[in-house]
């Protein structure tokens, strides 16, 4: 199985944990670690590699810090970019049908936060809601999101051990049994 790993993190070199994981990412056998921000400092997507880049790839990471509740402005714009009609979506878009979609997340504040009663009331897999209607769209397989709350309090230790933590629950071929339900 071949993983391609999206980093979108506008500042990687100032990043404590998505830095590390793309790191981490890239000693591993059978995945492409591709830093989106780096391969388009002025934003101008090739769409034809990146649509190439997807098709030779079975399980798809998108790997990214929280922001605003949702995600860095890149992701949203390479989505929009190349998702296209006809290869994503539509009558013959079938080119993702049957793929893994993982999303990779890193959060400043922690889990506690994000419950009925903390302070952002609403649940990640809540505010990922756009994520699994999309995935929904291009018919791929809504893997469980990797998550790590409290990024700011985490010790370097324990900062470490997430990046670590990362490739051996991103890639377990297990990972494919925890498919999130569609409704
Ligand atoms: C513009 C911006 C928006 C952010 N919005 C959120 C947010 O909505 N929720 C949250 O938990 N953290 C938020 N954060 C904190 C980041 O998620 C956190 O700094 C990041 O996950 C840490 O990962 P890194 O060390 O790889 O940068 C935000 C940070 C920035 C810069």
């Amino acid at each position: 199985m071949k993983t391609l790993v999206l980093v979108f993190h506008p500042n990687l070199s100032g990043s404590r944990l998505n830095r590390r994981w793309a790191e981490e990412m890239d000693k591993q056998d059978d995945v492409t670690v591709h830093r989106v921000y780096e391969a388009y400092p002025n934003e101008e997507i090739d769409i034809k590699a990146e649509q190439e880049l997807l098709e030779q790839h079975d399980r798809i990471i998108l790997q990214f810090p929280f922001y605003w509740y949702s995600t860095p402005s890149l992701l949203k714009k390479w989505e929009d970019a190349v998702f296209t009609y006809g290869w994503a979506y539509g009558s013959t878009g079938n080119k993702l049908h049957g793929k893994e979609l993982m999303l990779a997340i890193s959060l400043g504040a922690p889990e506690a936060s994000y419950t009925p009663d903390g302070a952002f009331k609403y649940t990640l897999p809540e505010l990922l809601r756009p994520f699994q209607a999309t995935s929904n769209m291009i018919g791929t397989r809504y893997l469980a999101p990797y998550a790590v709350y409290g990024v700011m309090q985490l010790s370097d230790e324990q900062a470490e051990q997430a990046a670590k933590a990362y490739p051996a629950y991103a890639l377990q071929p297990e990972a494919a049994l925890n498919i999130v339900n569609s409704n």
